[in-house]
């Protein structure tokens, strides 16, 4: 029995992908803040003095009520004295993490570097509803001003696919910095790159809210056709007879459990006198119920989006497709259904690997890596100067390092260009190793490894397994299974459930 296995499946909720850039009027503004008219002016600030030097009335106000800049607090004001309805004071903390180096959410958000603007935009706009938005804190440069309002706009829209409504939407967005600054938004055409950049986080944040009922290998696979189609993006899917035909195990054995049957989608932007080629792998599980080594009720909850690796490669091709980029990309979506059935992968199973190699499971819910491993071996088949995969891979992953912080491994290079990438996007990513001892763990009596050993170490143990796939090629592998799903409340630019996280990260190490 077959449900759902449909070629050509539209999404059961209407998205805002191909709408959403229109609609929002961004421009950049030297003027005081008073005068600005608007719905809500966010203001981010270091102290009452500063603020002062911006506007008398809103230091008065802020005075009175008593406002500290503490990193993220905000406080909603009428907008007395000055021109705008409302205004959002934001703390940066910054004087007070100067004064005695407590944690505060700039440490969080950086660790260390720039790219907090994107937060405190977020934080001052959230839940405000309003439609006319001026954002104002110390931009030193146009990349200050793009955090900032990609920070806005990705806060103000709705999380839900199946709620959002057209107020969710920021119509006017005006951004207030120098002179100089001014001069090199102009130049730089800021103001269509942060509608870009917006537009790819909300689109990774639709997908992976998805409901997996609706977002399923093909649905998905068809939704990046529509999307590329207007783009200068190949697109090409393998169903499962390809699949079997190019020896991909990996995918079709994490597939074959579910109705619904695996795919992988390769994306190609080739642009003329390209320096450089880049290749993306993203982690495509529509759900993850571990398959017959089933996870308990509860893990299950957030298990939609084990897809958000792919949610963010192909929105950042697609970013990138739209800025121009110079750099070359071929892109792997590894799709399938992790399920448990009849049909279903079995702990003790031999699977033959596209690179050749043969894998025992010992674990189903150890399906990430296994997908994961046949597009790193495609992809380590081309010529191709770095290979960069995402995937929510581990629970170690946030054992490690938490649920906002992802971690990073690889080669060093390019491992540490990933780093400084997601500091400049206020993307908290560090570096992690992958030691070779870890190999052994590995070791399987019948095949050539195993897909999971010692627990110790999971999230490094997971890279080392990836690591045998990519042959001799320069690659960071980045886990995401903490940051990419907000389970708590909204926090910095992170709104509720899914955040969007690494898009930023991989268009600016694509376009750098
Ligand atoms: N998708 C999960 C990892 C995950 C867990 C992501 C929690 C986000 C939140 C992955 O497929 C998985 O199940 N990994 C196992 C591997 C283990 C069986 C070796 C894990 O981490 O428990
Ligand atoms: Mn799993
Ligand atoms: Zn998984």
């Amino acid at each position: 029995m077959r449900y759902h296995a449909c070629p050509g499946a539209s999404l059961a909720a209407p998205d805002r992908w191909s709408n959403m850039g229109i609609m929002t009027n961004i421009v950049f503004t030297s003027e005081e803040i008073s005068s600005l008219e608007t719905d809500l002016l966010v203001v981010a600030f270091d102290d009452v003095e500063k603020l002062r030097e911006l506007s008398q009335p809103l230091a008065a106000d802020a005075e009175l009520m008593q406002a500290k800049a503490e990193a993220g607090k905000c406080l909603m004001l009428p907008g007395n004295g000055v021109k705008a309805k409302r205004v959002a004071l934001v703390g940066t903390g910054l004087d007070e993490r100067a004064r005695n180096r407590k944690y505060s959410l700039e440490d969080a958000v950086e660790l260390p570097g720039t790219g907090a603007h994107r937060h405190y935009a977020a934080i001052g706009v959230r839940g405000s509803k309003a439609a006319k938005v001026a954002l104002a804190g110390n931009y030193r440069n146009a990349h200050d001003a793009i955090q900032a309002g990609v920070g806005a706009l990705v806060a103000a829209h709705g999380t839900n696919p199946y709620q959002t409504q057209d107020s969710d939407f920021i119509t006017d967005l005006t951004i207030v910095v120098n002179e100089d600054v001014a001069a090199e938004c102009e130049e730089t055409d800021a103001a269509n790159r942060i509608e870009t950049l917006a537009q790819a986080m909300i689109s990774t944040i639709d997908l992976v809210n998805r409901a997996p009922n609706d977002l399923y290998p093909q649905a998905f696979a068809s939704k990046v056709e529509e999307v590329c189609a207007q783009l200068p993006i190949e697109v090409e899917i393998w169903d499962e007879s390809r699949l079997a035909e190019e020896n991909c195990g990996g995918i079709l054995g994490v597939g074959q459990g579910s109705t619904r049957q695996p795919r992988l989608v390769t994306l190609r932007y080739n642009p003329k006198n390209a320096q450089r080629h880049v290749s993306l792998v993203g982690k495509g599980i529509t759900f993850d119920s571990g398959g017959l080594s089933l996870k308990p009720a509860a893990s299950m909850e957030t298990m939609k989006s084990d897809m958000t690796g792919a949610a963010s490669v192909l929105s950042a091709v697609v970013a990138a497709a739209k800025l121009n980029s110079q750099t070359a990309i071929t892109a792997y979506l590894a799709l399938a259904e992790n399920m448990p059935s009849g049909s279903a992968l079995r702990p003790c199973d031999v699977i033959t690997m596209r690179n050749g190699a043969r894998i025992e499971i010992t674990n189903t819910d150890a399906e990430g890596r296994l997908v994961m491993a046949d597009a790193l071996s495609l992809a380590a088949e081309t010529d191709t100067d770095a290979i960069v995969d995402i995937a929510t891979l581990t629970g170690a992953q946030m054992v490690g390092l938490g649920v906002r912080v992802a971690g990073v491994m690889g080669t060093s290079e390019v491992r540490d260009q990933i780093t400084s990438s997601a500091a400049r996007c206020g993307e908290p990513m560090w570096a992690m190793p992958l030691p070779s001892y870890l190999r052994e763990s590995l070791t399987s009596e019948v095949a050539q490894m195993k897909n999971s050993g010692s627990r110790w170490g999971g999230m490094l143990l997971a890279g080392v397994f990836l690591e045998e796939f990519v042959a001799d090629k320069a690659w960071a592998h980045i886990d995401i299974a903490g940051p990419s799903f907000n389970e708590g409340s909204p926090w910095g630019a992170n709104n509720k459930g899914a955040t969007g996280m690494a898009v930023l990260t991989l268009v600016d190490f694509l376009q750098r």
